[in-house]
């Protein structure tokens, strides 16, 4: 997660991500147009207008790209198709599905949420009220991975804890095809979700979910352990944007008093769930580099490094056994 200052997770300040991004204030009165009257023009072009001053008006940052990708949602038609066809006529029904999703954005509810998908990795993930809503600075976890093991070849053996979706998962399995691997999750509705998403990706006879107390019941052997556990300190959950605190599930963002508790939990398991030389791949929170590292080596692992995400924020740990 992150918050995150991510990703969810949110040392706050809550990270920038479609959807969840800067949270607004509330509409304004004149971009509410058509999020508070329920009315956005006629054609594509006049929707797209409407709907990206009703989100500038609440406050909502790059509103015309917002704009589009709830059209394209609203109208389940491609980005592309916005921009190629502003003439097209809406039909009422569309017109009221437009408008019905503005307002639920506006009020704060994550497009991906509404529309029950999100892109992560290029791969189309189902969500559910069991799983975190994947953001795209938990790829930086996948890459860590990637760049550790450049021959795509072997029939390496992953092992996912926290899984949700199934997105860290999923996307190591779509890169390396001979590829197996475990995801755990203590939600039996995260687990499942991930099933789905596995079938989904045809990714499903390579990939086995299980609902677990992270790896407790789990034997050894892996060439890599992914994690993207809960890490924000349970005080600051109520100080996270309501798009992270109404819609992801406590379970995946509450990470205990200090925020450390799931990498404890995880650290302790780790060395007898690596081969030797195995590597174990997280995300963190904002700040908690250091401390994260110092459970994982009195967990007997030496630290390989880090990797920080665009804005330069440190967001994930390497290490190995
Ligand atoms: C931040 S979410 C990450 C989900 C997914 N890996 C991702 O990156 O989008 C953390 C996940 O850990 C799961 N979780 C929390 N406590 C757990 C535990 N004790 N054992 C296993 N999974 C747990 C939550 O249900 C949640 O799905």
């Amino acid at each position: 997660m992150s918050g995150r200052q991510v990703s969810p997770h949110p040392n706050p300040p809550p990270q920038a991500r479609e959807g969840v991004d800067n949270p607004p204030s509330l509409a304004g009165e004149g971009g509410a147009r058509a999020g508070r009257r329920g009315r956005v023009g006629a054609t594509v072009g006049d929707a797209l207008t409407d709907a990206a001053a009703a989100l500038a008006a609440a406050g909502f940052d790059e509103p015309r790209r917002r704009a589009r990708r709830l059209l394209a949602a609203a109208l389940r038609v491609s980005g592309a198709d916005i921009f190629a066809h502003p003439e097209r006529a809406l039909s009422a029904a569309e017109e009221a599905r437009v408008a019905a999703m503005l307002s639920r954005v506006i009020a704060r509810e994550p497009l991906s949420r509404i529309i029950g998908r999100r892109e992560f990795w290029g791969l189309e993930f189902v969500l559910s009220a069991d799983t975190l809503d994947p953001r795209p600075d938990s790829e930086s976890v996948v890459e860590a991975v990637l760049a550790r093991l450049p021959d795509r070849t072997p029939a390496y053996r992953f092992l996912d804890l926290g899984t949700g979706t199934g997105c860290l998962l999923l996307a190591l399995l779509s890169e390396f095809p001979r590829a197996i691997g475990v995801g755990i999750d203590l939600a039996a509705g995260a687990a499942l979700t991930a099933r789905r998403n596995a079938t989904l990706l045809g990714l499903g006879e390579r990939a086995h979910f299980a609902v677990g107390d992270w790896a407790g019941a789990i034997a050894g052997g892996f060439d890599a352990v992914v994690a993207n556990p809960p890490y924000i300190a349970t005080r600051a959950i109520p100080e996270l944007p309501p798009e992270v605190r109404n819609y992801d599930p406590k379970r995946a963002l509450d990470g205990g008093p200090d925020g450390l508790l799931a990498y404890r939990a995880i650290a302790a398991d780790l060395f007898r769930l690596l081969r030797p030389g195995g590597l174990f791949a997280a995300e963190i929170g904002l700040g908690q580099a250091e401390a994260v590292a110092s459970i994982l080596a009195q967990g007997g692992l030496a630290i390989e490094g880090f990797a920080a995400d665009l804005g330069g924020v440190i967001r994930c740990v390497v290490a190995r056994r």
